[in-house]
């Protein structure tokens, strides 16, 4: 569901307010935090979705690592995961959901969590997807109300791959070109993660429905500042620019966009990258606010880390891209 309808439908709820609840729905986090013990906090989590590349290993990988990233983003370790299955079982045969689910425990464990259980039904559309619980130390959090101005943004995986799944399903790409996609949304944003506590940040989110634009939205409400994004440093998928250019845009991204319109400041040709931006991506990387000093030191210690911009006092808009 896209942003704007999930804000309608959350805002009648009363909010949830405990003393050990640290991080709530409110500002649209990662994940939720809640507070066992003065040295350990709970991280909770649940994603999961129809398949988005055709190898049902790949997809179970994909699933996973994207559900787990939830608690990477939060400063979190995993620890537990539950199988979530919708499946269609007249329509395919069993051994399909066995690959899915070896690919989702193999990842499961490449992140050192285990999978203790899980919910199965049947379904006209197969999805799968994990709830996960990590845990986390609660003064070493990764919050979208952490950024502080003057910090430096860095996003450590390309974006794109929602625009070139959507080309590669029509057909209308070479199917090479998803080769690296899939690659990238398998990887782990372990240590992405372990590399921003590290460094010192207080605040990151995992690029995912949203698009970077949602989700730099978020932080930038949530911290009170102005997040400012050069278009230009931000890393592309090879092929998603040619997809974009044959016309492969989805209703994902045209909901991310009407709903970061009102929040985004488009400078100079920067609206050349519109689309990209608003992206959805499935296991997207890390969009982390780095103290300036340990910028360096993050960018050599994360291959693939690239900075695209910096954290701003609050100006009259939450997010200027240039
Ligand atoms: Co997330
Ligand atoms: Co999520």
């Amino acid at each position: 569901m896209g942003p704007g309808d999930l804000s309608s439908v959350l805002a009648p709820l009363a909010s949830v307010s405990d003393p050990r609840l640290l991080v709530g729905r409110e500002t649209f986090d990662d994940a939720g935090v809640y507070l066992v013990a003065d040295d350990l906090a709970l991280v909770q989590t649940v994603d999961f979705f129809a398949p988005i590349v055709d190898d049902p290993y790949d997809f179970g990988q994909v699933a996973a690592a994207n559900a787990l990233s939830d608690v990477y983003a939060m400063g979190g370790q995993p620890i537990t995961a539950m199988n979530i299955v919708a499946f269609p079982t007249a329509d395919l045969p069993l051994a399909v959901l066995t690959d899915i689910l070896r690919g989702g425990q193999d990842k499961a464990h490449e992140a050192g969590a285990l999978i203790v259980g899980g919910h199965t039904v049947i379904d006209t559309e197969l999805k799968y997807g994990l709830a996960v619980t990590g845990k986390a130390h609660p003064n070493f959090l990764l919050t979208n109300a952490g950024a502080k101005p003057g910090d430096r943004l860095v996003l450590t995986k390309p974006i794109g791959n929602g625009i070139l799944a959507t080309a590669l399903k029509r057909g209308i790409i070479a199917a090479a070109a998803g080769a690296e996609m899939i690659e990238v949304m398998k990887k782990l944003n372990g240590p992405a993660s372990r590399a921003a506590l590290a460094s010192g940040a207080k605040c990151a989110t995992d690029i995912t429905g949203f698009g970077l634009l949602g989700h730099a939205s978020h932080i930038a409400r949530a911290s009170n500042v102005t997040l400012h994004i050069h278009a230009r440093s931000v890393p592309v998928l090879d092929g998603a620019r040619e997809a974009l250019k044959q016309g492969a845009t989805t209703d994902g991204l045209k909901r991310n966009a009407s709903y970061v319109e009102e929040f985004v400041e488009w400078r100079g040709s920067a609206r050349d990258y519109h689309d990209l931006l608003c992206d959805p991506q499935t296991s997207g990387g890390l969009l982390v606010a780095v103290p300036s000093d340990k910028l360096a030191n993050y960018l050599s210690k994360m291959e693939g880390a690239v900075e695209i911009g910096e954290v701003l006092e609050r100006e009259n808009i939450a997010i200027v891209v240039d």
